[in-house]
This record gives structure tokens, sequence and C-alpha cells, in this order.
């Protein structure tokens, strides 16, 4: 007896073969250029690749188009990554946010070197035995830059098969059925394309609000268009609010203008990033004495009216921001204003340096 799921794949797969072609026409037209993207009839470079999906996880095209190139020039191929020092794959990150991919990329370099004699693993099974290598960006890397058999679906192509498919479950179960049904997409032939077809679907056709359905090339076939709820898919169970933390921020300068800096554990959030010494970050409200204790000196702290807001995936944190000069320096890592960019500063930091006019 065939099980519900490959029932349900099965049934779709003829209408999945005939939605590919239709996809491909239109990708062949309508296909974004990316840096990261082999150009029609050019075989991909899987480093390319690789750094490319470990980039975009969580980070827009816009953000991710102009960062692949320079980080690219400063570590063009895998051994060079490999071979690197994390502070400086750190460095290179910046702008990036989410440094854990930056690790996981640096360690999976580390082990195509010492296990897989410098080249990547083609399948999607054994590139999701690298380090930080997930079941999307393995299926990612297998299908784009080795032709593998198979459809890497990410928040994008829930979106799109959720709607064409008409799921109504809410998410997060909408992605596993989704997920199950996207295997009766599996391509064998053009399977880098078909991939990076749903992408760009996804992204300027399928999108989240105001979906441009007239021009879609699945318009015909859109369950959820049929049925007048498109853009109301997939849904969302209701979200818990992100919880606040919110602590000080301090900025102490020595009679030189360096400023004192500290490095953030290795592991973890932020983690290896250079930031300015802050009280512990608690819920809020803030307690501003009991921050000030944890001060790197006992002086008079001037307090900047507005905090500075940073969003993390599980928490929002707001810092106030404390300025201070002294002239008897406490031990630390004191860096000129001048020299800023030979640290690896998160986001977050450079907030706080540009609302004190230091960058
Ligand atoms: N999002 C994730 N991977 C992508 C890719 N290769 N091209 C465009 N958007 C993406």
């Amino acid at each position: 007896m065939r099980s519900k799921t490959s029932a349900t794949v099965d049934d779709h797969r003829p209408v999945a073969t005939s939605l590919s072609q239709k996809l491909l026409h239109w990708y062949d037209q309508h296909r974004r250029h990316l840096p990261w993207r082999a150009e029609p009839g050019a075989a991909a470079d899987p480093y390319r690749v690789l750094v490319s999906e470990l980039m975009l996880q969580q980070t827009t095209v816009a953000t991710v188009t102009g960062r692949f190139e320079p980080f690219l020039s400063r570590f063009p191929d895998i051994e060079s990554l490999a071979n690197a020092d994390e502070s400086d794959v750190l460095h290179a990150w910046q702008g990036l946010g989410y440094y854990r991919r930056a690790r996981a990329l640096h360690a999976a370099a580390r082990d195509v070197m010492s296990k897989h004699q410098g080249r990547l693993p083609e399948t999607a099974e054994a590139l999701r035995d690298l380090p930080g290598i997930g079941d999307y960006t393995a299926k990612a890397v297998a299908a784009i830059a080795f032709g593998q058999p198979v459809l890497p679906i990410d928040g994008n192509g829930v979106r799109v098969l959720a709607r064409i498919f008409a799921i109504e479950t809410p998410l997060p179960k909408a992605a596993n059925d989704v997920r199950a049904l996207a295997t009766a997409f599996e391509p064998t032939e053009r399977p880098a394309d078909l991939a990076q077809a749903v992408m760009d679907l996804g992204a300027t056709i399928c999108r989240p609000q105001k979906p441009l359905c007239e021009v879609c090339p699945w318009q015909d076939e859109c369950q959820g268009r049929r049925a007048g709820c498109a853009e109301s898919l997939p849904k969302r169970a209701r979200k818990a609010k992100r919880p606040v933390r919110q602590g000080v921020a301090f900025l102490l300068t020595r009679s030189d203008g360096a400023i004192l800096f500290r490095k953030r554990p290795p592991r973890g959030l932020l983690g290896g990033l250079h930031e300015l010494p802050t009280s512990t970050w608690l819920p809020a409200p803030l307690d501003r004495d009991a921050a000030i204790a944890e001060a790197p000196a006992q002086l008079n702290w001037r307090f900047h009216e507005q905090p500075v807001r940073h969003v993390f995936t599980h928490f929002t944190l707001e810092l106030d921001l404390a300025e201070a000069e002294t002239q008897h320096p406490p031990e630390g890592l004191w860096q000129s204003c001048t020299a800023l960019e030979q640290l690896a500063l998160p986001t977050l930091v450079k907030k706080l340096l540009r609302q004190a006019g230091r960058m």
C-alpha cells in the first residue's frame, strides 16, 4: 500500500512536470543576473555557489550582491578560505550578519581540504555531512553547482508552492507539506535552472505582498489564485512577540582619541567579533545604576538621549549609549578611530559608533 505522502507526490508528478517546463521557459527570458550565478550555458563554480548560498541564508539578495565579490577577492578559492584565520573570515563577513554562517563556511572549507582533496562533494547527502550545511543548502549546492536532481525549497519556495497548491495548513507545518510535494518536481533536466527559477519566481512575481499574478507563468494552474486567496498563503501561526533586552554600551575614550573595545567570546551570538563594553543585557526595564556598576571605569558617564535598537532573531536589544574620557586608561583593546576598519564590528556596534559621530 502506498503511503499518503507518496500517493500525493505521485499524483502531483504530471502537473509538476508541466509546471516545470513552463517555469523554465519563463526563466530563459526573465532570469536575474546575479554575481554568483553562471551565465546561460556556462558551468557554475561550486565554490562561488557554496559561498553565495551561505550568504543568502537569512540575508537579502540586495545585501549579498554588494558583498559577494569583495569576499571572493579576499578568499578566491576554497583553499585560501580554509587556510585563513577565523578572525579574517569574520572581518570579511561584516555587514552580512548571522556570523555563525561565516564560521560554518570556514569549517566546511577546512573539511573539504582535509577530507575531500579540495573538491566539494557533489550529492546533497554528502554535502549535508559538511559542518553547518543543512538540508536546504546541501540541495541548493547539489542542484546549482552539480546538476543533481533535487529541488531546494527555502521560504520563498514554500510560499510559491503553498499558493500553487492552495495549501491552507499554517506554517511551520505548511513547510513540511510543501517540501513533501516538492519531491514531485525533482528534475532530471536542468535542475540548476529549475532551482533558481523557483527562487526568481518567488522574489520577483510571487512576492509576499501584492504578487504579480497577471504576469505569472503559473497563473492558469495556481489554485490559490483561483480561490482568490493566493496573497494570504502560506498562513502564519500567530507569532509570539519578540522580547526586549536592555543595557548600556560604554564608549570610553583615551586622551589620544583611541576607543576601548573588547572581543566577544568565540562561540554564541556575535562570537569572536569586537564590541564596545556593555552592561549585561537584561529583560527591560533598565536599571541604569546597576548597569553603570558594570562600566569599564567608574567615571562621569554622559548618556545619549536615544537608545540604539537592534533586532536579533530571538530578541530586540536596546542599548543606551554612555560616553566618558579617561586619563587613566584601564588595560584593554584600544583602537584608534582612524583604524576601526581593522576590527570585525557587528552592525550593532557600528550603529553605536555612528550615533556617537565616530564613524
Ligand atoms: N536565495 C537563496 N539562494 C539563492 C540564489 N542562488 N539566487 C537567488 N536567491 C537565492
